[in-house]
This record gives structure tokens, C-alpha cells and sequence, in this order.
């Protein structure tokens, strides 16, 4: 055979098998559409079912993602920013023309299973669908007669702002099919009631995993490192699982304590994107929240002997006594001079600054959450009372943060400071400038 047929028959073995590939790939893609039905008026539903569905939206945090900063409740258009551009929400009130007035239980259903839309194309996995696959008909029905109960609001979607070849919604269906198992929660009979009522709250409507799971480079989270620690929205989510580095190692009632109220005084307050978590927990049934607590309790694993001696002496010592002044450690200095006014007064949370030796944002694996804090303080926020802490943003220089954060993590975490403590300062700095 001569050279040229041979390639010539390779080259049409390769366009075949191209063509079976993408055949195949886009068969897979391919979802049909749902027909539009009337929207369905409110009496359709049982008032029970509504008032349940909203405790499920609260735990689902549907508001928190699909209500824009001032925008209408459940309208959409709330940026949510990942490393692969800009992602809006869409609007899911049952307005027919922009909501999902006119989305069929079996077209909501799907959008939450299975990440598709009434019109069958593939929706982005910021909706966090794959958590949400888990859940069972009856909370998937409540959801449904809850938003469809609400007022409808007429705003259009808000374009997202991905480069291409992202913004090419057919190719989700090749993320889908690496990295998403549709599929319903499966009770473990190894572990109780309780846990597996907390199990199937956490993985799939809580999401929790969303954040505290980091996630590979095409946006997917890593299986093997579930709640390992992950970001959100520039934020790091601490590890909850077997590597948690709080100082005081967490337990059922003190994680409980801290997912309803925001705050646990061996912990500290919940800042960040944690914060409207703990706000909607509000809504959740007690037994829920425990549940959930007790099911990530049992992730976390027992806490080695010396984390419970470490945590043995920070719970009996008084708060630390005054240093000495040190002129020659800038640190230290800022510290006294900044920080242990409040942090040192022994007045008890949320008012009072905890004792940083029991915090994990000088404890945990990364600095970015301190350097928010410090830089933003915390606002006091809206008529609740809340604890307030003035941002150092304008008065504190690179080389002072990076002393200022050497010297507490050496002092209160006695640690060695990040790996990566100066890129962080200047990231953080560059995003103080530009808000
Ligand atoms: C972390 C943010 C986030 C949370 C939490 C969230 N969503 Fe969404 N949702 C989105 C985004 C972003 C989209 C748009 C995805 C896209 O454009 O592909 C979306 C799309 C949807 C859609 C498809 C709407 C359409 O017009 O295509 C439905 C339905 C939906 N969400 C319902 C819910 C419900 C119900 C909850 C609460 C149980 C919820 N979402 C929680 C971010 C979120
Ligand atoms: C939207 C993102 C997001 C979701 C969803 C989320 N978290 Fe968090 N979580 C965070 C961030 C960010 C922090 C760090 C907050 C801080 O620095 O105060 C945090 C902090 C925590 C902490 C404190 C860690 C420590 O050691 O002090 C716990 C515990 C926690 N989350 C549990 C949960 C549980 C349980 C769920 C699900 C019910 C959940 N989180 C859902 C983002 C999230
Ligand atoms: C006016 C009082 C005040 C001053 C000054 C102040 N803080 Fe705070 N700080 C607070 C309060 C109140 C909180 C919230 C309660 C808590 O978590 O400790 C807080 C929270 C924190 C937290 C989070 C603790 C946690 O994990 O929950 C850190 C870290 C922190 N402050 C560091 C600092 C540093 C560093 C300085 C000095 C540069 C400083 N603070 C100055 C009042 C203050």
C-alpha cells in the first residue's frame, strides 16, 4: 500500500471516529424541551407544604444567591464571581415571561437534579445542582410550591460575563459528564437517624461541601479532600473535616451553637460568606441544625491528644498578661498598641474581641480571612446588635500587616507564618483599593 492511501485511510478513520465522538457527545447533550404551562395560581398549593419549602429555601440559601444587592427578593441578577469570569443569577420568581412562571414541577425538577433548563440547555454548576441532585421529591415539590407562591417580578436575566469557549453552554455537558453523578441521597445504615438526616441536609440542600471543598482547575470539587478547605468568593472556607485547625477543637453542641447563632465564644463569629449561612439557619428547624452539626462532627474524627491538651489550656487560662513593650518588634508594638484594647478586655462575645489565641483565622491553614478582617474590620450591620471593629485598611502599610501577622501567629498560634503571607497581603491590599 502506497504511502499516500495509507494516510488517506487513516485520515478517514480519524474524521469517522470524530464524527461517532461528537455523535455521541452531543446525543448525550441534547436534552429536549419542557412545554410552558400556565402559571399556577396559589391556590394550587397546601399552605403546610409552602411554609415547608420555605424553611427548605432558607437552608438552601436560594435567596442569599438569586436576590441581587438591591435588587427584588428572588429576581436574580446577584454577580457571582469564579475564576472563570462572572456568573449571574437568574430570576426564580413565577413571573411567565422572565422567571419560572411558566416552568412545569417536571421543569423545576429537572433544573435542580439534573442542572438543565425548561428550554433543555445546560445550566452553570455555580447553581449548585449538585448538591441539590440529592434531594428527595417531597422537598423537591415544597420548593416548588414555595417560589411559585411568591411574587412574580418582571427582570430579565443579566448576561454572564464568561470568555469564550466557556460561555458555549454545550460544553457543560462534557463537565457534566466528568464531574457530576446525578443521583438521590442513599441512607447509610451504618450511622443513625440523626446522622443521616444531617448527612442528607449537609451534602445536598446546605451545600455545604460548595465551599469547604476545594475545587480542581476546571471548577469541580475534589472527591478525595471533601471539606478540606475551599474559597468562596475570596473568602477560604476552613477545613470541617479531620484537618480542621481550630484551637479549640470543635463538638456537636458548640458546632450547633455556632451554625444558629453566628458566633460560639470558644470560636469566635462567623464572617465572610458564612455569614448569611448562619443568618438563614434562622429559619431551619432546631433539630436540623443538630443534626447537621452531629453529621460533621463525625467528619472531623476525634482530636488527636495534643489538640485536646492545646485546647485544655487555652480554656483555663486567663486572658494573656500584658506584654512588655517590645520597641524593637514592630509587630508586637501594633499589637499593643491596635489590637489588645479590645482583644484583651475579657469581655465576653459577640461584643467583646475574643482572645486570639482561640481564633481560626490566626490558627487556620490560610491567612485571608485575617487579613479581611483586619483591613475591613466588621461593620456593624443593619438594627441587630452586632459586634464592631475598626478596619486598618488606610493605616496599616505591607511591611507593618506582615509584621503584625508574623507576630500573631507566632504568639497565639505559636505557628510559623504562611507560606504565602506577602502575596496574600498584597492581594488583599490591591482588593481594599478598588472597593
Ligand atoms: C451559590 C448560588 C446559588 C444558590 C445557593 C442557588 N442558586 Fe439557583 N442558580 C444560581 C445561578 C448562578 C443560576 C444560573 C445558572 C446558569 O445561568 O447557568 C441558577 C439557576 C437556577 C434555576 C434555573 C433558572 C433558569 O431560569 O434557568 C433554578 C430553578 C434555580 N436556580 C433554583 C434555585 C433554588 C430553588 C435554590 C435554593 C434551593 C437555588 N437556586 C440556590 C445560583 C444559585
Ligand atoms: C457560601 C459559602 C459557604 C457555605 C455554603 C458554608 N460555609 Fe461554612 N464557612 C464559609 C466561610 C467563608 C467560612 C470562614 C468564615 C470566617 O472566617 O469567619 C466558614 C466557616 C465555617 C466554620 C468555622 C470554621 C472554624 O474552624 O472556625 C464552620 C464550622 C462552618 N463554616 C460550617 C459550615 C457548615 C456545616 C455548612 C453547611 C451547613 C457551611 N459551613 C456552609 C463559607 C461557607
Ligand atoms: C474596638 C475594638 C477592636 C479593636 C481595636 C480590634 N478588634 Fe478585632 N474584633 C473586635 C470584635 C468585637 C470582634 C468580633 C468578635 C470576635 O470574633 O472576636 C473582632 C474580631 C477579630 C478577629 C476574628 C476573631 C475570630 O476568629 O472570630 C480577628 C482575627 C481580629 N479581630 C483581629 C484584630 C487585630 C489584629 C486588631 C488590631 C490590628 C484588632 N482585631 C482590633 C474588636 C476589636
Amino acid at each position: 500500500m502506497s504511502f499516500a492511501s495509507r494516510f488517506a485511510r487513516i485520515t478517514v478513520g480519524v474524521i469517522v471516529t470524530l464524527a461517532v465522538v461528537s455523535a455521541l457527545f452531543f446525543a448525550f447533550a441534547w436534552h429536549s424541551s419542557i412545554d410552558p404551562v400556565e402559571p399556577p395560581t396559589a391556590s394550587a398549593f397546601d399552605h403546610a407544604v409552602v411554609l415547608r419549602g420555605a424553611q427548605l429555601a432558607a437552608l438552601g440559601e436560594c435567596v442569599t444567591c438569586h436576590t441581587a444587592a438591591d435588587g427584588r427578593v428572588f429576581a436574580g441578577g446577584r454577580a457571582i464571581p469564579t475564576p472563570f469570569g462572572t456568573i449571574y443569577s437568574t430570576n426564580i420568581t413565577p413571573d411567565p415571561l422572565t422567571g419560572i412562571g411558566q416552568w412545569s414541577l417536571a421543569a423545576f425538577e429537572r433544573a435542580m437534579r439534573a442542572g438543565v433548563d425548561r428550554k433543555g440547555r445546560d445550566l452553570y454548576p455555580a447553581f449548585p445542582y449538585d448538591h441539590f441532585t440529592l434531594l428527595r421529591d417531597e422537598d423537591v415539590k415544597s420548593l416548588y410550591a414555595y417560589l411559585m407562591t411568591r411574587q412574580p417580578v418582571r427582570v430579565p436575566a443579566h448576561p454572564n460575563e464568561l470568555d469564550f469557549p466557556l460561555n458555549f453552554r454545550p460544553l457543560l455537558a462534557g463537565w457534566k459528564l466528568l464531574f457530576f453523578r446525578q443521583g438521590r441521597y442513599r441512607q447509610d445504615r451504618s450511622h443513625d437517624e440523626t446522622w443521616n438526616r444531617g448527612a442528607y441536609l449537609a451534602e445536598g440542600l446546605a451545600h455545604c461541601g460548595a465551599c469547604h471543598t476545594p475545587r480542581n482547575l476546571l471548577g469541580a470539587e475534589k472527591k478525595d479532600q471533601h471539606f478540606g478547605g475551599g474559597e468562596s468568593e475570596n473568602w477560604h472556607a476552613y477545613a470541617i473535616n479531620s484537618a480542621s485547625q481550630s484551637p479549640v477543637p470543635w463538638e456537636a453542641n458548640t458546632l450547633q451553637f455556632y451554625l444558629r447563632n453566628g458566633w460560639h465564644a470558644l470560636h469566635g463569629v462567623a464572617r465572610g460568606p458564612m455569614t448569611p449561612v448562619v443568618e438563614n439557619m434562622a429559619g431551619v428547624p432546631e433539630t436540623d441544625v443538630q443534626a447537621m452539626a452531629a453529621y460533621v462532627i463525625s467528619l472531623m474524627g476525634q482530636p488527636t491528644p495534643e489538640r485536646v491538651r492545646h485546647a485544655e489550656g487555652l480554656a483555663t487560662r486567663k486572658v494573656a498578661p500584658p506584654v512588655a513593650a517590645q520597641p524593637d518588634n514592630v509587630g508586637a508594638t501594633l499589637y499593643t498598641a491596635a489590637c489588645a484594647v479590645c482583644h484583651e478586655s475579657g469581655r465576653p462575645l459577640p461584643f467583646g474581641g475574643i482572645d486570639l489565641a482561640l481564633s481560626i483565622g490566626v490558627s487556620g491553614e490560610d491567612p485571608t480571612n485575617l487579613l479581611h478582617v483586619v483591613l475591613e474590620g466588621l461593620p456593624a450591620a443593619g438594627e441587630a446588635p452586632m459586634p464592631i471593629m475598626p478596619g486598618f485598611a488606610h493605616t496599616l502599610s505591607d511591611p507593618q500587616l506582615l509584621a503584625l501577622l508574623t507576630y500573631l501567629r507566632s504568639r497565639f498560634a505559636a505557628k510559623p507564618l504562611w507560606s504565602d503571607t506577602e502575596t496574600a497581603i498584597r492581594h488583599a491590599q490591591e482588593a481594599e483599593r478598588r472597593r
